[in-house]
């Protein structure tokens, strides 16, 4: 098991009323599951992927990655467990944008201690990964939406995530590079056994999955 939550509860508290976001999630997950998670919008998607990587606190739970507590670790414990267990990809690719493909898969090796060139290297093979080697010289604008799409996908691999967690990871691209996008996630789930979490509004992308959640109103139906 890599990843358990308990009865986790999160409650926003706003001027207009509290929101239950979350109400009493408990699930495992198996290392090299492939979990799929749906659910209307604002059944609480997001806020359950954010607070699985402690990124929001919860309002009251559990949660263990590879036995770490992310509930009860400090801020500076927290951010180190996610730069070396755990890999982003989010709906909006967020690469920057003065940054070539290459520099931008670069960046979570900042604080590594291995050599340029060994970071180098390491960028390179994961933009092999992701086919896109002949285009690592060129930033974000002068790639298309799904090569954007897969250099975020390689910068979220860089680290050798043990977790990666996506949310709607193909919910800018159009059918044929989702499913591109799709069948390069179940690649690397299977080839490398990394664990992954996806959020998708799409029925179809929830096939990829070996396992399914389906929230509604914060909770596990
Ligand atoms: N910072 C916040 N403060 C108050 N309420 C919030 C906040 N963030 C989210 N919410 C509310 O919490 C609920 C869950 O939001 P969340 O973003 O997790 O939904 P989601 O399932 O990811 O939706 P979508 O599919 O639209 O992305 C929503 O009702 C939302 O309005
Ligand atoms: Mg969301």
């Amino acid at each position: 098991m890599i990843l358990k939550t308990n009865n986790l509860c999160k409650k926003y508290q706003h001027e207009d009323g509290q929101v239950n976001a979350l109400n009493n999630v408990s699930f495992e997950v198996n290392k090299g599951d492939f979990v799929t998670i749906t659910g209307a919008s604002g059944s609480g998607k997001t806020t359950l992927l954010l607070t699985l990587a402690g990124l929001i606190k919860s309002t009251s739970g559990q949660v263990q990655i590879n036995g770490f507590d992310v509930i009860s670790a400090s801020d500076r414990k927290l951010s180190e467990f996610r730069k070396d267990h755990i890999g982003f990809v989010m709906q909006s690719f967020a690469l920057i944008p003065y940054l070539t493909a290459i520099e931008n898969v670069m960046l979570p090796l900042t604080l590594s201690k291995l050599s340029k060139d060994q970071k180098y290297k390491k960028a390179f093979n994961m933009l092999q990964l992701v086919d896109l080697e002949n285009r690592k010289n060129h930033l974000p604008k002068e790639l298309s939406a799904g090569q954007q799409q897969r250099v975020a996908i390689a910068r979220a691999l860089v680290n050798s995530p043990t977790l990666i967690l996506a949310d709607e990871p193909t919910g800018n691209l159009d059918p044929g590079l989702s499913s591109d996008i799709l069948h390069l996630l179940k690649k690397i789930n299977q080839q490398e056994n990394i664990t992954i979490l996806m959020v998708t509004h799409s029925p179809l992308a929830a096939e990829f999955g070996n396992r399914k959640i389906n929230l509604i109103n914060g909770e596990i139906n």
